[in-house]
């Protein structure tokens, strides 16, 4: 018999591996794969788009419900539009990653994302992999598993400035710890550890040894279930 479907939640700051983990875990295991920090990278990347300033919280409010954004779920090959555009691209933009934080600290945005995040949770059959912020504590509290990652951020940024080609380590490190502080900080479900979370701190592990330590987890709750 196939394994239970089992919903994981996967969360903590940037540069943890969390989006390389949660990506070979589901392909490995079968599983949907969900993306939620390209979901409110693709909203952010709308409003810039379209004028909105995004330092406006009003505006951004307002704004929220206007663009369509899908989110194609297989591991191997994830998808992101934004009225129907591939924004896979544009959304990993500097500028994009500088006004992430400010717009997806808007309530009516979370509200809209969250919605979204439910309804593709709910109807992945085969089980998920939703890797984000706030995914353990607010969108899928119920979660069969739920992870939360984390390195130093000496670590963390040396594993973002290698994937940005010899972007300078320090100061990717100023902007990726000015990003988790405001994540972190504001208002409406925060990035944090959720109580029943398994917490791994990555510093001293390669992807591969965070990789297997999350199959056997999932592994380990399917077999429970
Ligand atoms: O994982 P990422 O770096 O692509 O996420 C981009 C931003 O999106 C992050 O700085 C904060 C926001 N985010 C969020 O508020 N809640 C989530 N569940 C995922 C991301």
């Amino acid at each position: 018999t196939a394994p239970a479907a089992v919903i994981v939640a996967i969360d903590g700051p940037s540069g943890t591996g969390k989006s390389s983990t949660s990506k070979a875990v589901a392909a490995k295991l079968g599983l949907s794969y969900l993306d939620t920090g390209a979901q409110y990278r693709a909203i952010t990347w709308w409003m810039l788009n379209n004028g909105i300033d995004v330092a406006d919280a009003a505006a951004v409010a307002n704004a929220s419900g206007k663009p369509s954004i899908e989110s194609g779920t297989d591991p191997s090959a994830p998808t992101i539009t934004v009225d129907g555009q591939d924004a896979s691209g544009p959304i990993r933009t500097q500028e994009v990653t500088s006004r992430v934080s400010a717009v997806s600290a808007v309530p009516e945005v979370r509200a809209r994302i969250t919605e979204l995040q439910r309804t593709i949770a709910a109807g992945a059959e085969n089980g998920i992999v939703v890797e984000g912020r706030d995914i353990g504590t607010t969108v899928l509290p119920g979660a069969d598993l739920k992870v939360f990652l984390t390195a130093s951020a000496g670590a963390r940024a040396a594993r973002r400035s290698g994937e940005l080609k010899g972007a300078d380590v320090a100061a990717t490190r100023e902007a990726l710890i000015k990003r988790d502080a405001a994540d972190s900080s504001r208002k409406t479900s925060p990035l944090a550890k959720a109580d029943d979370a398994v917490e791994v701190d990555t510093t001293e592990l390669t992807l591969h040894q965070v990789i297997e330590c999350v199959v056997t987890l999932i592994e380990g709750k399917q077999a429970a279930k």
